[in-house]
């Protein structure tokens, strides 16, 4: 399936990945943004009600203080990570290209986020093109974004107390960043290197951000006063969520509700496997890959699938750059006020990874596959390839969920299993494109699920429910909590699933 993509496909992918950078780089802003009011509300009380609340104005420098760090894993991350197209180079803005942006920034905006489920729609590929996955079949795995030592340009930096009084411009921004009173909680957050600069404003957040070589050229300079529309930036601060599910000890309560009972369920599927034929396993819509690394250390050829690049860039971080458990801090729950029992809650740091993805065993073939899962796994080459197909909160990401339960069962092998978890949300429910049109989305019961998969010759071993929570603060006041399907089919060889 070698394919080159054609010039308004690779515009497409630049521009997509441009806003998603913008989204991270815009992180801090949007955040200034909302400390600034939280402060102007506070000016407006008479002084009796501010005495009372005295501690509000160093709460806000903290808050500043955390937005900080944040910033500083982002632009961590984003220096780690490699552009899989030159982001420098000029995108033609013809009528094709609007045409198909629409389409896509349909995809970019039709996020969804209910409660505590945070979710978003993207297609792009940092570690392997969708062209390329024809190549990509289990146990190939050089060619599809292994985890890899590389050598990190950071350096370790001191910590003090307080924080700084406001963000005001984006020369604010950098203070902070290069202010060590930015890595509260002691010297186990990194700094990236920073040289010494002349320069003022706006002029030096830019020559720094250009030392987020993403590609090494200047094309952060104009995303950086690009409009980030607030959807955007939602979807970092869900990011940071999403790394506690996966990557920290607060979040070892989830995982035990969500990845456990799977990985029980492998294990107990496949008893004889070994290490040198390891069974194949495919995890699509795999986020920060968490549980498709775990399912590698368990002794399975993994491939996680995922197409956004919020949380590609992000797992590719994870997975091939940090060099030590425990390594980068984040405050998780700084975005909001609401709910919080405390102000320590509210700004606790949490550090990750808990498990150092490069030291965890993991098994050969583990890789992660870039791609809309749709046109990724429905190509030819894909059918009865996989042992185990893992699912966990991402079927009802689907337009057509038919689509998808159609092409689990062919990409499985005769007797091989689908091990599903997750509620039916179904994300393009109420959803309106980019374009103003709206979405196809195919909602359908659990009953009728089951029937669409009995159709296609899975067949039911083991079913039932679990409750469970989806990239919650266990502290906060509110709790949004799913019960969950959860079931073990396995193909009969027997039916016919081809295309
Ligand atoms: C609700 S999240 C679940 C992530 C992870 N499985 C977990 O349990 O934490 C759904 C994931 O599926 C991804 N996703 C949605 N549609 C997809 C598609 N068509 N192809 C690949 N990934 C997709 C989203 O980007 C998101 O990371």
């Amino acid at each position: 399936m070698e394919r080159t993509m054609t010039p308004v496909e690779q515009a497409l992918e630049i521009k997509s990945l441009r806003r998603v950078i913008s989204a991270y780089l815009n992180y801090s802003f949007a955040m200034e943004e909302d400390v600034k009011r939280w402060e102007r509300s506070y000016e407006k009380l008479q002084s009796a009600h501010k005495e009372l609340l005295s501690h509000l104005p160093q709460k806000y420098r903290d808050l500043r203080r955390c937005i900080g760090v944040n910033f500083r894993f982002i632009m961590s991350m984003l220096q780690a990570f490699d552009a899989p197209f030159d982001l420098s180079q000029d995108v033609d803005t013809d009528s094709q290209l609007d045409a198909a942006q629409t389409r896509r920034n349909s995809l970019d905006s039709d996020y969804v986020c209910h409660a505590s489920v945070c979710d978003e729609v993207h297609t792009y590929p940092p570690f392997e093109t969708t062209e390329q996955v024809s190549n990509c079949q289990p146990n190939s795995s050089d060619k599809c974004g292994n985890i890899k030592a590389r050598v990190n340009d950071i350096q370790l930096d001191g910590a003090v107390q307080d924080g700084p009084s406001s963000i005001s411009s984006a020369d604010e921004v950098l203070n902070i960043m290069d202010d060590p009173r930015c890595l509260q909680d002691g010297a186990k957050a990194y700094q990236p290197r920073m040289e010494d600069t002349r320069t003022t404003g706006t002029e030096k957040m830019c020559q720094n951000a250009k030392k987020v070589s993403i590609c090494g050229m200047d094309f952060l300079d104009p995303m950086l006063h690009l409009h980030v529309p607030p959807a955007d930036v939602d979807k970092v601060r869900c990011i940071i969520r999403n790394i506690v599910r996966d990557w920290t000890k607060e979040g070892a309560k989830e995982r035990e509700q969500c990845y456990k009972p799977i990985l029980e369920e492998l294990d107990n599927w496949f008893p004889n496997r070994s290490r040198e034929r390891p069974p194949c396993c495919v995890v699509p819509g795999a986020g920060l890959s968490r549980l498709a690394c775990e399912i590698s250390c368990l002794g399975f050829a993994c491939q996680g699938n995922e197409f956004s690049y919020y949380m590609l860039i992000c797992s590719n971080f994870i997975l091939n750059v940090t060099q030590a458990p425990l390594e980068w801090a984040i405050h998780p729950w700084i975005h909001s006020n609401c709910n919080m029992i405390s102000d320590a809650i509210q700004l606790q740091t949490v550090y990750f990874p808990d498990l150092h993805p490069g030291s965890a065993g993991i098994t050969d073939g583990f890789s992660m596959c870039a791609g809309d899962f749709v046109e990724v796994y429905s190509h030819s080459s894909q059918e009865g390839m996989w042992d185990a197909v893992v699912t966990c909160f991402f079927i009802d990401t689907a337009h057509n969920i038919v689509e998808y339960i159609e092409i689990i069962a062919r990409i499985l092998k005769p007797g091989g299993v689908w091990i599903n978890l997750g509620p039916l949300l179904y994300h393009f429910a109420d959803a309106i494109s980019y374009s103003g049109e709206e979405e196809m989305s195919v909602e359908i019961s659990l009953e009728d699920v089951k029937r669409v998969a009995a159709h296609y010759g899975l067949v039911m071993q083991k079913e039932k429910t679990i409750e469970t929570t989806y990239t919650a603060n266990l502290k906060s006041m509110i709790q949004t909590r799913y019960t969950a399907a959860f079931w073990t089919m396995i193909k009969d060889g027997n039916k016919q699933t081809s295309q």
